[in-house]
């Protein structure tokens, strides 16, 4: 099944946040949460073989990772207020290395970059402008999607991608796109092989 990895590097790591005002008040989770809407909505379904994992990265505690298993999901709505409320919720928890359940579907832990990708062994394919041309690899439904939230991944977590696995740089074309229609496209390219 498609995993994808989004790394929000300023999203706040505690629920000390406004739903009211998710761009101002996150670290700009609601970029996130637009991914999972991405990720998982059809206009009238939900996608059950996908998963998501929201890495962040901000003050005052990171990281954490909030993860998403469309297999397991009952209370996703298409709208990111109550998509925010979920990770609010998972944000409020206790954490441990081991994913703890927040909602049917939704775990939270105390894991980073490097320890989510140790956990989903598929082929990594790092989206990145100015990389292979999407049409010209062929992209499996057990890879494993990297790609930056609001901003570009770092050079230090480029280095943990690129860590002696298999891993393709893959671009979707010449301009820069927001990371949730980048989820949008390459669903697309899947759903049509
Ligand atoms: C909003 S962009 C990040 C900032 C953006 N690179 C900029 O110039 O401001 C979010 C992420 O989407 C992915 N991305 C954006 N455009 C892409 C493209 N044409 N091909 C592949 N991935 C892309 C990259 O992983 C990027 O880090």
């Amino acid at each position: 099944m498609p995993t994808f990895v989004i790394v929000g590097h300023r999203v706040r790591t505690d629920d000390d946040f406004s739903l009211n005002d998710l761009p101002g008040s996150t670290g700009r989770l609601d970029v996130l949460l637009r991914c999972v809407n991405s990720a998982f909505m059809l206009s009238n379904d939900i996608r059950k073989d996908v998963d998501v994992y929201l890495v962040l990265l901000g003050e005052p505690d990171p990281p954490r990772t909030v993860h998403f298993k469309g297999g397991g999901l009952k209370y996703l709505n298409p709208d990111e207020r109550s998509t925010g409320a979920l990770v609010k919720k998972a944000l409020a928890e206790k954490v441990w290395s081991e994913e703890t359940g927040v909602a049917p579907g939704v775990f939270v832990s105390k894991r980073g970059l490097a320890e989510v990708l140790g956990d989903n062994p598929g082929r990594l394919v790092y989206l990145r402008e100015g990389g292979n041309d999407v049409r010209e690899v062929a992209l499996s439904n057990d890879d494993v999607f990297v790609l930056g939230g609001h901003e570009d991944l770092t050079s230090e977590e480029e280095a943990i991608i690129q860590d002696g696995r298999e891993t393709l740089r893959v671009s979707l074309g010449l301009k820069s796109l927001h990371a949730d229609h980048c989820i949008t496209l390459v669903l697309n390219e899947l759903d049509r092989l």
